[in-house]
């Protein structure tokens, strides 16, 4: 067991955060409780679960941007202090610079790591995600699915060996958000990173894993179910969907996470009434 830990790419050992209220002190709010949760070098896992249940939270820790409570954190093997070097980070919200063209967002982080050829890389990078003809675009030139994109190149083109991803095609209509997930499975197939993907979409998180962690409603969330994807890649996210595997695990999975989605919900509603 040890050696498999020290292998992980990652790994969240008994991890929880409290939160304290900024307008009451004395009011806390744990959000994750005694989260243990790895992902081994070139694996790709999903975390799904209900709204406000502590996705993101997992994920900030994850990248070293907030320090859990109690628990740590390994980053293969070692432990990890302050922002995590070895990981690229595609958030949940827009994340682009408005003020720098696609091309100059992707070189962003490059230059920001001293690296020499930035310019070229970028303009690679942005040919991979099929933006080749838009590096002088604005991200407000540029479609939902394009700044997305631009996003997804700014991230891979720091060659992470972890990639975090929040939701992070949420926002694309179903149609380019089956495109990208493809795009995104293809890319990583060729270089095999650890993923650890956020999704509250149970179809995408199945269609693009190898394991599906399913988190229970908040407060103190945590992990009750892993379900191993077994479809064989590579795999077309849309035409997966309609094979008797991926309809078994899915109903497999839901059961698990049905009543979790529907507590959330309930919370979410008695927050608003008292708010
Ligand atoms: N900095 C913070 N201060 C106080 N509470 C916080 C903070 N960050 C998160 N929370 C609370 O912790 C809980 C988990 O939040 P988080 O953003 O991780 O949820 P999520 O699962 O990502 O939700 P969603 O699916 O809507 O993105 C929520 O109740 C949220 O209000
Ligand atoms: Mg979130």
């Amino acid at each position: 067991m040890a050696e498999v830990e020290a292998a992980a790419a990652l790994a969240l050992h008994d991890v929880s955060c409290t939160f304290v209220s900024k307008h009451a002190p004395g009011q806390r709010y744990t959000a994750v409780r005694d989260v243990t949760l790895t992902v081994g070098a070139g694996e790709f896992v999903s975390v799904v679960g209900p709204t406000g249940c502590g996705k993101s939270t997992l994920l900030n820790v994850a990248a070293g941007l907030l320090a859990p409570s109690t628990g740590n954190v390994q980053i293969f093997g070692a432990p990890l202090t302050g922002v995590n070097a070895r990981a690229g980070y595609m958030f949940q919200a827009e994340s682009l610079m408005p003020w720098r063209t696609a091309l100059g967002n992707v070189m962003a982080g490059l230059e920001f790591r001293g690296i020499a050829d930035a310019k070229p890389r970028a303009e690679e990078w942005l040919r991979r995600v099929g933006l080749g003809g838009f590096g002088d675009r604005y991200p407000h030139q540029l479609s939902g699915g394009m700044r997305k994109r631009t996003s997804l190149a700014q991230t891979l083109a720091l060659d992470p060996d972890i990639i975090l991803m929040d939701e992070p095609f949420s926002a694309l209509d179903i149609q380019t958000r089956q495109l990208m997930e493809n795009e995104v499975l293809e890319l990583w197939q060729a270089k095999k990173k650890a993923v650890l993907f956020i999704t509250h979409d149970l179809d995408e998180a199945i269609a693009m894993s190898d394991r599906v962690v399913v988190l229970s409603a908040g407060p103190a969330s945590h992990p009750i179910g892993e379900f191993v994807i077994d479809i064989p890649r590579p795999r077309d996210v849309a035409e997966i969907k309609t094979t008797p595997r991926f309809i078994e695990l899915h109903a497999a999975i839901w059961a698990v996470l049905r009543d979790e989605v529907l507590k959330g919900y309930a919370q979410q509603l008695q927050v608003k009434a008292t708010a």
